[in-house]
């Protein structure tokens, strides 16, 4: 048995991006290294914390010592999600496709024969949004992600709101930032309390952080 104020506690996480086919070789992606997320896992998980991590294809391994689900596609990460409540908290910090291609081809288009594709979109479940809205089984702490390239503050807040979820952890990333793809993160985390600014850290550091944040969340309750 392990130690640590999470000890018994339920997580859930999201991570990496999801993949929405058009054809079988072809897909559309949000960016994401799943790096974030992996070390808000890993950083659950040494608190003690029993963590189902929920990741769509990442460029990195999951971390040891999670449940791992390996997903694809919005929905399927939506039904892992449904599979893995009820949990005490749970962090989306995946970045799910918003759309998905209504009827993705099962052979692979072919290139002249038949001139430009028209694709067909629908729109994804927002699978933070839903779950931060639900009446019963929902999360006792539902911590959201937002990457924003201006107005972060702002534009968060709003997001919060609309979410329905009690923290948002939000990102600059624009370009110059350097963020997206490295190892280091500058997040503000925006709660019911305001806007709480962190300084630039690794992204290790920031998971811990969030980590020690969410367990004094849970024991204040
Ligand atoms: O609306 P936006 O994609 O910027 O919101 C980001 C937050 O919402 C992240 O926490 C992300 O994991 C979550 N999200 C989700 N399902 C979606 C879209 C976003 O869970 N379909």
């Amino acid at each position: 048995l392990g130690n640590g104020p999470l000890v018994g506690k339920r997580v859930l996480v999201t991570s990496g991006p999801t993949h929405e086919p058009i054809d079988p070789v072809r897909y559309i992606a949000n960016r994401s290294s799943g790096a974030q997320g992996a070390a808000v896992a890993r950083a659950l998980s040494a608190l003690g914390a029993d963590v189902v991590f929920i990741t769509g294809p990442a460029d990195i391994p999951p971390p040891d010592g999670v449940s791992v689900v390996c997903v694809e596609t919005a929905q399927q990460m939506s039904d892992a999600v449904d599979a893995a409540l009820p949990v005490e908290v749970g962090v989306f910090a995946a970045a799910v496709a918003d759309w998905r291609v209504s009827s993705a081809s099962d052979k692979k288009l072919k290139k002249s024969r038949d001139g430009l594709p028209e694709l067909e979109f629908a729109e994804n479940p927002d699978i933070l949004k839903r779950v931060a809205h639900m009446e019963s089984g929902r999360p006792a702490l539902v911590v959201g992600f937002a990457a924003e390239t201006d107005n972060v503050i702002e534009h968060a807040m709003a997001k919060r709101t609309r979410k329905g979820c009690d923290w948002i952890v939000a990102n600059d990333v624009s370009p110059a930032t350097g963020i997206m793809g490295g190892s280091e993160n500058a997040v503000i985390l925006i709660s019911d309390e305001g806007a709480e600014e962190w300084p630039r850290m690794g992204k290790d550091d920031v998971a811990k952080r969030l980590a020690v944040k969410i367990a004094d969340a849970l024991t204040e309750q």
